[in-house]
């Protein structure tokens, strides 16, 4: 059952190309310059009205609704707000039926995640699931929304599942701006870029074995600190919640520039800083921040873009990927840090399935 690998969170690591296709298929039709998106079609007008969109959401699949403000407001200028869903639910939040909720949920069970769905709904606002367990839940008293089609997922720690939901949150984002507020040719180009993370992240993961070897400097740290800025922000946030709930290595993920508000008073010898560092809008500031690290004598992991040389004078330690148009970097540059966190879990001769005092649902708060 976990087809030859050795722990289930592997084997949904490296299914992740195959997932990635099968959630587009059908879907994204490049050429036309089209998404069809059939669980929201009669609500995407609507949608598209909205004055605010909010989601909520609990642990990785709030990541991914902080990727998915940024896709949103990009490409279709609707306001976003991201929520934890055990704080919307308990502090009178401002909603009305101008507004649309989107809850994301692996599960489709999580007890505040449903909690908030309820109570949108009794505000008047329209709301929309982002699910992968079919007939859950949360799918069932959604008004509409999209299954993101990434198969079972046993292992804990979600993986294959958060690149389902970022790839369905990028669609919806292109469906709502479509005849709107990007180009028809933006909007073909934006699917290409798509359509290629798959193969992308295949070859992303044959560096695994390096991937490993590079986990081997990280197993025995106390703390570890992950960086990114702009679309990676989010990833840098679940890179560090992958890396503590299977390794138990404390970790916190920040935006890079708010390091000098504070956490760089940690960095010493004693403290790995994960930077992703690829080549898009925000990698000069990204490289000074490398250096503020080194000059404390952090140690540095960079995921860069490849070809960039530049960024080997700075650290040896680098894993490469694919270079791509900045709306889908999340889709990549987390395949490293999943495969990090696992070999550094693995190593510490973690449980990595089934980490202590964790469940693959939380349906109680
Ligand atoms: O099933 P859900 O997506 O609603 O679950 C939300 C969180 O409990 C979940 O993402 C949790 O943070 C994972 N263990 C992260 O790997």
């Amino acid at each position: 059952e976990k087809g030859g690998f050795e722990h289930f969170m592997l084997k949904e690591i490296f299914e992740q190309p195959e997932v990635m296709r099968d959630v587009m298929r059908g879907r994204v039709r490049v050429e036309e310059g089209l998404v069809h998106l059939g669980g929201i079609h009669d609500y995407l007008d609507r949608l598209k009205q909205a004055k605010r969109i909010v989601i909520c959401a609990c642990g990785t699949s709030w990541h991914a609704g902080l990727i998915g403000e940024y896709l949103i407001e990009e490409f279709a200028r609707i306001p976003v707000e991201v929520d934890y869903a055990s704080e919307f639910r308990y502090r009178n939040p401002i909603v009305s039926s101008d507004d649309v909720v989107i809850v994301i949920s692996q599960s489709g069970e999580t007890a505040d995640t449903l909690a908030a769905l309820r109570l949108a709904r009794e505000k008047g606002a329209m709301v929309m699931g982002i699910c992968n367990v079919v007939g859950s839940t949360i799918a069932r008293e959604t008004l509409c929304g999209m299954y993101t089609h990434a198969g079972p997922e046993v292992g804990v720690a979600s993986t294959k599942a958060f690149t389902a939901q970022v790839i369905v949150l990028f669609m919806l984002a292109i469906a709502m701006s479509k005849g709107r507020t990007i180009s028809h040719e933006e909007i073909r180009l934006n699917l290409r870029e798509l359509a290629e993370v798959p193969d992308k992240v295949a070859r992303i993961l044959e560096q695994n074995d390096a991937i490993k070897e590079m986990a081997v400097k990280l197993k025995d740290a106390r703390n570890a600190l992950y960086l990114g800025r702009g679309y990676n922000f989010p990833v840098a946030l679940e890179g560090a919640l992958k890396l503590k709930e299977i390794s138990y290595i404390h970790a916190e993920g920040y935006p890079a520039a708010e390091m000098k508000h504070g956490p760089i008073a940690l960095i010493d010898e004693d403290m790995p800083v994960i930077v992703i560092a690829t080549r898009d809008n925000t990698y000069a500031k990204i490289l000074s921040n490398i250096e503020e690290v080194r000059s404390r004598k952090g140690r540095v992991i960079a995921i860069a873009s490849e070809g960039d040389r530049e960024i080997e004078r700075l650290t040896k330690d680098v894993i490469y990927i694919p270079q791509a148009s900045a709306a889908v970097l999340p889709l990549l540059t987390v395949i490293p840090l999943q495969l990090l966190s696992y070999h550094v879990a693995t190593l510490r001769g973690c449980n990595v399935d089934r980490p202590r005092n964790l469940a693959k649902s939380v349906t109680v708060e």
